[in-house]
C-alpha cells in the first residue's frame, strides 16, 4: 500500500492570516485541496490521509466532501494533527495503522499541505527510489542550492561557508517505510521530535541513509505573506493561460 501523507496541521504563524495558510485560497481551490489534488492524481498513491488542526477536522472533511472528487473522495482520510510537523506525521501515521491496517512495508509518501506545486513526476520519483533502495532508507525531493550558505556562531559571525556545490535544499515529499520510520521516531528525544522537521536528519541519526531525487524549484513551500504572492500570481498566470486555449 502507497499512502500519501500530507501534513496540514500548523498554525501559519510566519504567514500570520487569522486562517492558518493551508485553508487559503490560491485561485479557485485552497491551498491544501491544491496539494491533496496531486496525490488524488497519481495513480501510485491508495490513500490520502491528511493531518489537520483538532478544531478544523470537521471543516476539512467537509471541504474534501464538496472538492468534486467523485469516487475518489473515499481514498481521503482526514485525522487530528499534532502539536509539531512531526507529532502530525506520527498521528497520520498511527491512523493508517489503526485504521487502515497498513504495515510496515507500507509506503508513506510524506508531504508538506503548504507545496501546492507539487507534481506527478516527483512523488512518483520518490516511490521508485525508496522501493529501489529498501527498508533502510529514506528518501527526500531536493533542489540545488543557488545561493551560498553560511553557517554562523555566536555573535552573528560566520564558522564555515560549505562548499555550494554540495549543498541542496530539501523539499517534500519525503518517502519512507512506515516500519523503518516508526522505529526511528520512537527513538527521538522530545527535543529531536520539535526540531528535527525533515526525515534526513532523523534517518541519519538512526545510522540509517536518505537519498535525493530531483526537486523543483516551482514546487516551493508557502511560508510568508510574499510566498503567497508570488503563489496566487503563478495561479492567475495559469488559469488565464488555461481560459484562453479553452476559448481557441
Ligand atoms: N505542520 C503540521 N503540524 C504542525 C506544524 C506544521 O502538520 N504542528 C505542517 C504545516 O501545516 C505545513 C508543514 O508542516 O504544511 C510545513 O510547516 P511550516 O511551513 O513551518 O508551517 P506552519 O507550522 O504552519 O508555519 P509557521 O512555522 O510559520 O507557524
Amino acid at each position: 500500500m502507497v499512502i500519501g501523507a500530507i501534513v496540514a496541521g500548523g498554525t501559519g504563524r510566519r504567514m500570520g492570516t487569522a486562517v492558518p495558510k493551508q485553508f487559503l485560497k490560491l485561485g479557485k481551490r485552497t491551498i491544501l485541496l491544491r496539494s491533496v489534488d496531486a496525490f488524488l492524481a497519481c495513480d501510485e498513491v491508495d490513500k490520502v490521509i491528511v493531518g489537520v488542526p483538532k478544531e478544523w477536522v470537521t471543516f476539512t472533511k467537509q471541504l474534501m466532501d464538496e472538492a468534486g472528487y467523485g469516487e475518489k473522495r473515499s481514498r481521503i482520510k482526514v485525522t487530528e494533527g499534532g502539536s509539531n510537523r512531526n507529532e502530525t506525521m506520527w498521528k497520520i501515521t498511527e491512523y493508517a495503522v489503526e485504521k487502515l491496517h497498513a504495515d510496515d512495508m507500507t509506503v508513506m509518501v510524506t508531504h508538506d499541505a503548504v507545496r501546492p506545486f507539487v507534481t506527478d513526476d516527483i512523488i512518483r520519483s520518490t516511490i521508485k527510489m525508496l522501493v529501489a533502495c529498501g527498508e533502510k532508507t529514506g528518501v527526500t525531493a531536493a533542489v540545488p542550492c543557488t545561493d551560498t550558505i553560511l553557517r554562523i556562531g555566536e555573535n552573528a559571525e560566520v564558522v564555515e561557508t560549505p562548499k555550494r556545490i554540495n549543498m541542496m535544499q530539501a523539499q517534500t515529499p519525503q518517502t519512507v517505510y512506515l516500519g523503518t520510520w516508526r522505529k526511528v521516531y520512537k527513538k527521538l528525544s522530545a527535543a529531536d521530535r520539535e526540531f528535527r522537521t525533515d526525515i534526513s536528519g532523523m534517518y541519519i541519526s538512526a545510522g540509517l541513509r536518505v537519498k535525493v531525487v530531483d526537486g523543483d524549484r516551482g514546487n516551493s513551500k508557502i511560508t510568508t505573506p510574499e510566498d503567497y504572492e508570488a503563489a496566487k500570481r503563478r495561479v492567475q498566470d495559469e488559469e488565464e493561460r488555461k481560459e484562453k486555449q479553452d476559448n481557441v
